[in-house]
């Protein structure tokens, strides 16, 4: 097991929905599990004024993500909080002062990780102040930063938060939050190719037919129309956690599992994606928004009469992208991409669709004899293949049949959430699940030619798609060849028949 040396994880942005949300409940789970290190301590700031006692029982004791019925068993000692105005060098005196007396009291080095857990506006100024004063420098311990998303609002901006954040702290010290990356299921995309030997030989244009990739969610913007409408689900999803399963299912073999050499591949995987051309934009993006519909007899408001929202807004809360990779192993594959709010469901699943055999003997197939793979990464985690058998009796018919594998049935417990194994990773100062900076702006620059086409050319359409569907039709016609269609896929795994609970 990694060591994890005694430190403070300071929580700027506090005071906000992420913190009580995530944050803590996840740092709590580390200490259920005895994995936090014995001096350890987090220190929450924001603009809000609240004693140490205050903030307590806002995040711990009244918090509704935490569980009720426990005790939590000392966990609310270990909590402080520094209110603090991020452009005021004397707040962040009153910040070193704060720490350096946790630091005595509990015998804690100076290890720091700063988690700006903020807007990205101040992501500049509070890493500026912590340069000036001191507070990042490594002279007598470690100090990491963690950025949490959206890391640029397009590739311009991103490379100059890079630049910037390189002007304060060394690459390494950087962990850029993907929290897609902290889920189990995605981690084992990896192991899945590289653990076993019967996929990895088939895992290319010889054998792939095309390979899919859907994150569906079934809420709408929620309360956070002001934000969304300045993002859109190609900034929100697509740009970051989606292309993170397309490098993870669709890079080489790294030499090991080491930072370096997975996100080495990975950067290199983003940039083979085939840029796409002004064409290539019009007819392989399809974007939408969702109209108002009726869900289960409920009326739910399209996104334009969502809170926050422009009432004229162009920005899109469906996409979906049909592209390729410029490499040897996957020449001529098309990988499509789609997410989209307000869809039936919420599922996140990557479907490998395998080409058929090159000559068919049994003409009486019942099913279209594809060989599917799908690693489900929500709900309902696993695996399931779809193959021909033999059904029982006369002649040769054959079937499509399931073969599926569940983590409920490895683990009793619940899959731990992203966010504990990410805080508990950059504790231990492993960056391997964290974006790396060339690698976002790799990212940045295949996104980079849709959005501009979207602002600059008026024909292409914004189509409306009724809340509670899978998105707009033409979407259905970026999947090539005959009788092909995106996986419409259920809550649960290997319910995609007729019964479909949603
Ligand atoms: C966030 C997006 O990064 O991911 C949200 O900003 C989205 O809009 C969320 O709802 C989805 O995460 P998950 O883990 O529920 O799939």
């Amino acid at each position: 097991m990694k060591k994890t040396e005694s430190q403070i994880l300071v929580i700027f942005g506090a005071s906000g929905d992420l913190t009580a949300r995530k944050l803590i409940p996840a740092v709590y789970q580390l200490h259920k599990n005895n994995l936090l290190p014995k001096n350890f301590a987090v220190v929450g700031v924001s603009r809000t004024k609240m004693t140490d006692d205050e903030f307590r029982d806002k995040v711990a004791i009244s918090n509704e993500h935490l569980p009720r019925e426990e005790k939590l068993d000392g966990f609310h000692e270990m909590l402080y909080y520094q209110p603090l105005n991020t452009k005021d060098a004397a707040d962040y005196e009153n910040l070193r002062t704060k720490l350096e007396g946790i630091q005595k009291e509990k015998d804690i080095s100076s290890n720091y990780i700063f988690y700006l857990s903020t807007p990205p506006s101040l992501f500049d100024t509070i890493s500026h102040c912590l340069k000036e004063t001191k507070l990042s420098s490594q002279d007598n311990g470690w100090k990491r930063v963690i950025i949490e998303k959206p890391f640029g609002y397009d590739l311009e901006t991103a490379k100059e938060l890079n630049q910037r954040l390189h002007q304060y702290f060394e690459e390494s010290q950087i962990y850029r939050i993907d929290h897609y990356l902290g889920k189990e299921t995605v981690q084992n995309v990896l192991v899945t190719r590289f653990a076993n030997s019967i996929f990895e030989p088939l895992w290319n244009r010889n054998y792939i037919d095309h390979i899919e990739i859907t994150s569906a969610e079934s809420v709408g913007v929620e309360k956070r129309g002001g934000y969304y409408d300045s993002s859109g689900a190609l900034r929100d999803m697509i740009q970051n956690h989606l292309l993170q399963l397309v490098a993870l299912i669709a890079m080489e073999p790294p030499t090991s599992v080491s930072a370096k050499y997975i996100r080495d591949e990975k950067t290199k995987l983003f940039r083979s994606l085939k840029p796409l051309s002004p064409d290539d934009v019009k007819n392989n993006v399809i974007r939408g928004q969702y109209l108002t519909s009726k869900i289960k007899g409920d009326v739910v408001p399209g996104y334009r009469e969502e809170e926050g929202v422009d009432k004229n807004s162009m920005t899109e809360t469906y996409c979906a992208i049909k592209f390729y990779i410029d490499n040897w192993r996957w020449q001529g594959v098309p990988f499509y991409v789609r997410s989209g709010k307000r869809l039936p469901t919420r599922v996140t699943e990557i479907v490998i669709h395998f080409k058929p055999v090159h000559y068919q003997i049994f003409d009486q197939n019942q099913g279209n004899g594809d060989n599917v793979l799908i690693l489900r990464i929500q709900p309902n985690e696993g695996i399931l293949l779809k193959f021909g058998v033999k059904v029982p009796g006369e002649g040769f018919k054959v079937k499509d049949v399931n073969m599926d594998f569940h983590y409920s049935e490895l683990t009793s417990t619940d899959l731990p959430e992203a966010y504990e194994r990410l805080l508990l990773d950059c504790m231990q100062g492993d960056g391997t699940l964290f974006a790396r900076g060339d690698a976002v702006e790799a990212a940045w620059e295949f996104v980079e030619p849709i959005l501009k086409a979207w602002k600059e050319d008026p024909t292409i359409k914004m189509y409306g798609y009724p809340a509670g569907t899978w998105g707009p039709e033409p979407a259905d016609d970026l999947i090539e060849g005959e009788n092909e269609i995106w996986r419409y896929p259920c809550k649960n795994l290997t319910n995609d028949g007729n019964f479909c609970e949603l």
